[in-house]
């Protein structure tokens, strides 16, 4: 997607030097667009878990691209897969909630089961590394062609008018290797020329939304209005919302989500508003194994500072500044489960299909047991 009019993506191979992979560190965003190196699998594990990179679809690239740097820090000949399953458990370790992340670990660690001297190693685990990165833009692609298509109906429906889409965090290209999931489908429609306009959550306490969607939507020129995480429910009673569009960082096999904190009551919000809410994911997303969101998934709990200290620009300078009283102790879960019943559709890259299991099966007819 373009930055000030060059296409990036969130992560690439250094071309001058192999060993060296880039990302965007979203830690300075919106204020200041900042690249970073990454070289070694602690790299990659601190990028991660300090959020430098953040969003399923990235820390799974990411992740990817960590096991191809575990494959150059090789030493020891007689335990090359015992270090490699060592750096991968360090990977999984980072962030519990999103699947795409053990799903990359584990697509390295089969592809690399096949090699055995260093070199065939580091080559397999290249190659894997950017063709997960590959697959989750591509992905990303067609989720936008297939959700774009809801909101041409709408935009029909509405006769031209504009079309008021919600969401939550940031599911866009950010969050993943390019595209995004949430916004693909938005991306598309603007580009087909639908008139949309786009509620951005501000989505409290790392605020993604008001920080890294509004900036990307600017980037791209698609209008938008920051909101705070408590205003979509007023909006949607007085008819200002037209569907609510959000992503996902695991989702069972029966259809339940796992998104950023906040989205559960947005979707209940939705329910009782007849305001049709969809969920738009990568099948790398999906964890094939679970059948119950509420009781199956992990979901992250982060330092309490987040939620008592706010990040911002002030003076030229990026601050953390405290909000709350000093001892109050704060919680910081970072995600929430909603369930399939209030998931109007999926949209993932082979089409749509209901959040239940049968309409899974329906696009992925390979996982019917
Ligand atoms: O904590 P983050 O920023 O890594 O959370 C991920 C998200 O941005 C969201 O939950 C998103 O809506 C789905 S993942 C693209």
């Amino acid at each position: 997607m373009n930055v000030s009019g060059h296409h990036y993506r969130t992560i690439w191979v250094n071309q001058a030097d192999h060993r060296c992979i880039n990302v965007i560190d979203q830690r300075s965003l919106p204020h200041r667009f900042l690249l970073e190196e990454l070289r070694s699998v602690h790299d990659v594990e601190v990028a991660i878990r300090d959020m430098h990179v953040r969003g399923a679809g990235l820390i799974g690239a990411a992740a990817g691209y960590g096991m191809y740097l575990a494959t150059l820090e090789l030493q020891d000949e007689s335990a090359y897969f015992s270090q490699l399953e060592k750096s991968a458990a360090t990977l999984l370790d980072t962030r519990p909630t999103a699947k795409n992340l053990a799903w990359a670990v584990h697509v390295q660690l089969d592809a690399l089961r096949s090699a055995s001297t260093k070199e065939e190693l580091v080559a397999l685990a290249f190659k894997t590394a950017n063709e997960i990165a590959d697959l989750d833009a591509a992905s990303c692609y067609q989720i936008g062609e297939h959700g774009a298509a809801l909101i041409v109906q709408i935009s029909q429906r509405k006769r031209g008018d504009v079309v008021n889409i919600l969401t939550h965090c940031n599911a866009g290209w950010l969050a993943f290797v390019d595209f995004g999931t949430a916004l693909a489908p938005i991306y598309a429609a603007h580009e087909k020329g639908i008139d949309v306009h786009v509620w951005v959550d501000e989505t409290r306490p790392r605020n993604q939304g008001a920080s890294l969607t509004a900036w990307e939507l600017g980037q791209q020129g698609v209008p938008h209005t920051i909101i705070s995480d408590n205003v979509g429910g007023h909006l949607m009673q007085h008819g200002m919302v037209d569907m609510v569009i959000v992503g996902s960082d695991r989702t069972t096999a029966t259809g339940d989500v796992a998104n950023k904190v906040g989205t559960y009551l947005k979707a209940l919000a939705a329910f009782d508003n007849n305001i049709p809410c969809y969920v738009a994911l990568p099948s790398s997303t999906i964890d094939w194994e679970l059948s119950n969101g509420l009781t199956e998934i992990p979901i992250e709990e982060r330092s309490g500072d987040e939620v008592k200290y706010v990040e911002g620009m002030s003076d030229g300078e990026i601050k953390r500044i405290l909000i709350t009283p000093e001892n109050s102790p704060a919680m910081n879960y970072a995600f929430d489960v909603t369930p399939a019943r209030l998931i109007t559709a999926l949209i993932t890259e082979r089409g749509m299909c209901a959040a239940s299991r049968e309409g899974l099966l329906t696009l992925y007819p390979e996982h019917q047991r």
